[in-house]
């Protein structure tokens, strides 16, 4: 599988927005596709519908296998409730079955070190899908430290970092630090949009992702 990894430093911190934004922006060049392996609390918040949504993507744009859980918690307590185990192993079957050479988007859910189950959590998967990582970060106070432990984290683990986005009111001194300290580059600002809709999203995208 060819793509990125697409985490960040806390829920809701921006992934699906910015999932949307690579899909649409990459798919200039690249046949690109989303995909979400691990969804909790599917009933409020389907990010494979939302990016479809708000990325205006066509059918071979989305892979909507994978494992879906009710509530809305922590991936390994989701799945315990549900009665039902999280094994990468299986996520490994599910992504080596998706028949298209594509440019993947993959959102992990929540941050790096949450629990899958009682061994794996989802750095595990990262290394496991071997893409490089993108980290997804807010602008705002308090970004510095939880992107520069998030980079810490996958590069102990030997995951190659792409680049981190950074999500939400311009802030220059927090980008400006993020690079320098955690000497990777900040691939884009993602401004906070007024209204989220595709017709928005994909204009911006596209005329403001560089590839990556
Ligand atoms: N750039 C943005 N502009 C406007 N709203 C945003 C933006 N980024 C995030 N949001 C809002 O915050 C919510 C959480 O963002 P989301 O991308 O779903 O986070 P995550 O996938 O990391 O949990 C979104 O549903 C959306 O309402
Ligand atoms: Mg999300």
């Amino acid at each position: 599988m060819k793509g990125f990894f697409v985490t960040g430093t806390d829920t809701g911190v921006g992934k699906t927005v910015v999932s949307a934004c690579l899909a649409a922006s990459l798919r200039r060049s690249d046949d690109v596709c989303y995909w979400k392996p691990v969804q909790t609390g599917i009933e409020e918040d389907d990010d494979t519908a939302m990016v479809a949504e708000l990325a205006d993507c066509s059918k071979d744009e989305i892979y909507s296998e994978g494992i879906r859980l009710e509530r809305p918690l922590s991936p390994h307590l989701s799945a315990r409730l549900a009665g039902v185990s999280i094994d990468i192993e299986g996520i490994l079957v599910t992504a080596a079955n998706h028949p298209r050479e594509r440019l993947m988007i993959v959102e992990g859910a929540g941050g790096v070190l949450v629990p899958l189950n009682d061994k794996e959590m989802m750095i595990d998967l990262i290394r496991d899908l071997n893409l490089p990582a993108i980290v997804v970060s807010r602008s705002g106070l308090g970004t510095i430290n939880h992107t520069l432990m998030t980079l810490e984290v996958l590069r102990r683990r030997g995951i190659n970092v792409a680049g981190v986005v950074m999500n939400g009111d311009r802030n220059d001194e927090n980008r400006k630090a993020v690079e320098f300290y955690g000497e990777i580059p900040v691939i884009a600002e993602i401004p906070r949009f007024e209204r989220l809709a595709a017709d928005t999203l994909v204009p911006w995208a596209q005329k403001n992702i560089e590839p990556i």
